[in-house]
């Protein structure tokens, strides 16, 4: 018999996961204490907004089902992922809450179950959670031992959303902490069974998987954040321009070209609330994570600094159009979006704020309230602006045309991603970017006087 799966939370990554392992041809059971996602799954349709899940999960069904019963799902199934929340507490730790609660109903029902289970914890916690935080919760509900009678591992997930089933099922790697070899053993050939690449495979204990998944995420913040920093010097330096800077500074092997672009900050649901976990697991393990802090200090200070940089540029009163609200494009997330601090900050500061984003218009509504006025259409966002902040890269905004802007009454345009250059750069209206140099004379005595005299004091 084909082992059966069972996936424990079916929200943007769980829902992904029961459909993407349902299509390799694997019977699996999806649990969720949430009705709705669970008469959505057995109704063919997702249960939340992913790139082609609803087509994966309808055409599926014969091998996905879903409840609301933990138990019987277990019961039925070899293997459980549990792919729930795990929030940022008080603390900026990611909370076992619901985690817990879910290894409870597991253990609980591992007391019945005959012969061996594989419960492997997908969802993201800091180091040591697995191992003293949640397996001892297994042993006391189901009163048997992990390693004789039931495997743990700890296996997250690297995935984009937007991206969530391709990601899944193609990672570059998969990353098993395993409680012993015959649980990671058994996940390791799950995952050959499952994936559609021959991704390599690490294993290694609970601890440093922990370490490794949130390491994965803070480097990366690290690497957009230290973009970042060379964009801002392009832009003093006399004919700066970072997208040459990052094309060198890419192409060595040791770097790479991605996450290099030079522009706003990360947002979104994970990148932000890493950074704050790993800082707090260091202080709580006696010691300080001060790249982690940096970078998350300086990627909060972005937009403000941003519109103080841009401030002088535009009128007294005018209304700024802010185009793309997600914190990317192809997205309807606005938690921790570059684009929604730039239009509060702006707002703030008197100035009348418009908003437009392709996919996140409802939800940009209900975090900009009276800050900011969201519209339907592109159009009638121009219509309305004198400034326009490109905020995203979306390709809605990079089909914008000059006579677009040119026959409304739009000034300036400051360009983030730098994706309307060739189109704008050199003409009637004001072209800003972020990266390259916006007041090359004054850049130029700023270095005249820095090195100007260098003949003068090397003969002191
Ligand atoms: N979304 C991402 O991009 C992403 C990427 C990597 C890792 N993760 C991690 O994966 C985990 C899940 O993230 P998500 O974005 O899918 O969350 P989500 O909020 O979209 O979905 C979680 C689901 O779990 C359900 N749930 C909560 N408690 C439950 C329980 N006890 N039993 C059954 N179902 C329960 C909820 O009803 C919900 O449907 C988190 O730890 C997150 O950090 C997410």
């Amino acid at each position: 018999m084909d082992t059966v799966y069972s996936v424990v939370g079916l929200g943007k990554l769980g829902a992904s996961m029961a459909a993407a392992i349902a299509s390799r041809g694997f019977r699996v059971i999806g649990v969720d204490i949430n009705r709705r996602a669970v008469e959505a799954v057995n109704a063919g349709q997702a249960p939340v907004q992913e790139t082609g899940l609803e087509e994966l999960i309808a055409a599926n069904q014969k091998r996905l089902r879903a409840t609301l019963d933990h138990h019987e799902a277990v019961l039925n199934s070899d293997v459980t992922f549990v792919v729930v929340p795990t929030p940022s507490d008080e603390r900026g730790a990611f909370s076992l809450q619901y985690a817990a609660w879910a290894f409870r109903k597991i253990g609980y029902a591992l007391k019945e179950k005959k012969g061996y289970h594989l419960v492997v914890l997908t969802s993201t916690v800091l180091p040591g959670s697995t191992r003293y935080g949640l397996l001892p919760i297994l042993e006391k509900e189901s009163g048997k031992r992990c390693g004789v009678d039931f495997g743990l591992c700890y296996s997250p997930e690297f995935i984009a959303l937007g991206s969530v089933i391709r990601d899944f099922l193609n990672p570059d790697f998969t990353l098993i902490g395993e409680y012993d070899e015959k649980s990671g053993s058994l996940l390791e050939s799950t995952y050959a069974r499952i994936l559609e690449n021959n991704a390599p495979c690490y294993r290694m204990s609970f601890e440093n998987a922990e370490l490794a998944k949130i390491a994965v995420n803070t480097f990366v913040t690290m690497k957009i954040t230290f973009a970042n920093m060379l964009a801002d010097l392009c832009e003093r330096i006399p004919g700066g321009n970072i997208d040459a800077v990052t094309q060198a500074l890419g192409a060595d092997q040791r770097i790479g070209p991605k996450y290099l672009k030079g522009s706003l900050g990360y947002g979104g649901p994970c990148f932000p609330r890493d950074n704050i976990a790993l800082s707090f697991f260091a202080r709580a393990v006696d010691t300080a994570a001060e790249l982690a802090e940096t970078t998350d200090r300086i990627n909060r200070a972005l937009p403000a600094k941003i519109v103080e940089q841009l401030k002088p540029f535009f009128h007294k009163g005018a209304t700024v159009a802010v185009l793309g609200l997600a914190y990317k494009p192809f997205s309807h997330v606005v938690e921790e979006s570059q684009g929604i601090y730039l239009a509060k900050t702006l707002a703030d500061i008197g100035f009348r704020v418009v908003g437009y984003d392709p996919l996140a218009a409802e939800p940009a509504r209900i975090e900009l309230r009276d800050q900011a006025v969201v519209l339907d259409s592109l159009e009638e966002c121009l219509n309305q602006a004198e400034v326009v902040i490109i905020a995203t890269p979306d390709p809605v905004f990079r089909r914008l045309t000059l006579a677009d802007l040119q026959d409304r009454n739009v000034e300036t345009v400051v360009d983030c991603w730098r994706i309307l250059e060739k189109e704008l750069k050199g003409h009637s209206i004001r072209y800003i970017t972020i990266g390259q140099n916006i007041n090359d004379e004054e850049s130029q005595a700023r270095l005249i006087k820095l090195w100007g005299n260098t003949d003068a004091n090397s003969d002191t």
